[in-house]
């Protein structure tokens, strides 16, 4: 968010801001919220079109998950780790049948970042191969410890960190639009791409490779995987015994309409471990979670395990997280962005009818599209180099800011991913300033 508005809280004289440059950072002060929409300090209310960081899914404020805090607040705040805690044991169970991982574990964390450290830990301890390579993808995101770091394939970081010291290996992700693998159609590019993990396991060989990680649909990358991709990786790697790790941290709990991507699938896309965290708690309060398959946690359950930080399980985190999937649950959430996705992605290939700068439009599976700005649509050149974002996408944003919506953007990617409560007509209504912005930043018909 970069927004020029009056502030009255005076922030960037004290904090330390995440992901921006001190002396750069503006952004508005939020003092409340009720479903789409954030409330201002200066009373502005904003529809929120990213769910903040994709990761408040159930709206701002939700009122069972806020009740469910109060009253676990009331009756214990806090155990330790390592001893049990009724609404964790809860949680668990309710994970594990809505992934469908009978007799599996889940092993909970902070945030997304350590649900995919413990993930990569766990696959390496339960496959014998405790510095094992793991394989992950270029111009992925999963998270800034430096563990993942190393496993993100970020341009932004990659100088702060080896990948080869941690074991990461990276490869090509499978972005057709752009003609990765040479190849622009979709399957031909997603066959390629599963090829080119399989050739990179065999050759460093299945005794040296632990796991590959990746996300199932889409990331923050803007690159929405062909539909031949992870049931392709799945096969790949079940026949090399290689452990596949599902990064449903961004994904997960309907963003790509089911309640973790992979299960669009069903059993052919089912990984052995997958992470969770964002849409979890609907972000109400921090909580993340590795969930584990029967045959992991089995091969795991006479092992000591090295890990875990002192507020991994945290009470009121559990509480809220079983309040959040009860609220999925109760409003029909994932049926809802699954079809509020696709009308939604409906509509953005409409207005790239009308707009030449939008190159590609994807996504669409569930409350989740990327429009991709391109110089001209017959080259793909992109707007700007990855990753720098276009300034008149950057002025856009800003615009919409002003008039009350919130969008975000990533180098010259728009998202859209607002929280799967907005209403119909809230919806309506961003994508016709979306429709009216696009025209004035960026005038040349289609
Ligand atoms: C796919 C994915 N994995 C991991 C992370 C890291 O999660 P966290 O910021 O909660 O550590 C993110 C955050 O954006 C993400 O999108």
């Amino acid at each position: 968010m970069n927004w020029r508005g009056p502030r009255v809280a005076n922030e960037n004289n004290s904090v330390m801001h995440s992901w921006c440059v001190q002396s750069q950072w503006q952004a508005p002060t939020v003092v409340g919220g009720h479903g789409a929409y954030l409330e201002l300090e200066d009373g502005r209310r904003i529809l929120d079109m990213s769910s903040l960081a994709e990761c408040s899914n159930l709206g701002h404020q939700h009122p069972d998950v806020i009740k469910a805090i109060c009253q676990q607040a009331q009756q214990l705040c806090f155990v330790t780790s390592s001893w049990g805690a009724q609404p964790r044991a809860e949680l668990a169970e309710a994970l594990l049948e809505k992934a469908g991982f009978e007799g599996g574990r889940v092993f909970f964390t902070l945030a997304g970042a350590d649900a995919n450290e413990n993930a990569v830990k766990f696959a390496r301890q339960a496959s014998g191969k405790p510095r094992g390579h793991v394989i992950a993808r270029d111009r992925s995101y999963h998270g800034a410890s430096y563990a993942c770091m190393a496993l993100s394939g970020d341009a932004r970081t990659r100088p702060q960190v080896d990948a080869e010291a941690f074991g990461v290996l990276h490869v090509a992700p499978p972005y057709a639009y752009q003609g990765a693998y040479g190849s622009h159609d979709p399957e031909e590019c997603g066959e390629r791409a599963v090829a080119a993990v399989a050739q990179m396991i065999d050759q460093h060989g299945v005794e040296s490779v632990a796991a590959v990680l990746m996300e199932p649909n889409a990331g923050t990358n803007g690159i929405v995987a062909p539909t031949n991709y992870w049931p392709g990786l799945r096969e790949e790697t079940r026949s090399r015994g290689v452990c596949l790790i599902a990064d449903e941290v961004m994904s997960g709990f309907g963003r790509c309409g089911e309640w973790f991507a992979w299960q669009r699938y069903g059993d052919a896309g089912k990984p052995d471990l997958m992470t969770l965290a964002k849409g979890l708690t609907g972000a109400h309060i921090p909580l993340g979670a590795v969930v584990l398959s029967a045959d992991i946690a089995e091969r795991l359950q006479h092992e000591m395990l090295y890990t875990g930080l002192t507020y991994c399980g945290h009470p009121l985190s559990c509480a809220a997280g079983l309040a959040a999937l009860r609220a999925y649950e109760k409003e029909d959430l994932i049926a809802r962005s699954r079809i509020l996705g696709g009308w939604m992605l409906a509509e953005l290939q409409a207005l790239q009818e009308r707009h030449a700068v939008i190159g590609d439009v994807r996504g669409g599976h569930g409350l989740f599209a990327v429009l991709e700005l391109v110089v001209d649509r017959t080259t793909r050149e992109p707007l700007a180099p990855w990753p720098q974002t276009p300034p008149a996408l950057r002025a856009l944003i800003d615009a919409a800011m002003e008039a009350g919506v919130s969008f975000a953007c990533r180098g010259n990617l728009l998202l859209l991913a607002p929280p799967l409560v907005i209403q119909d007509h809230a919806l309506t209504d961003a994508l016709l300033l979306l429709d009216r912005l696009l025209t004035q930043f960026f005038p040349t018909a289609a």
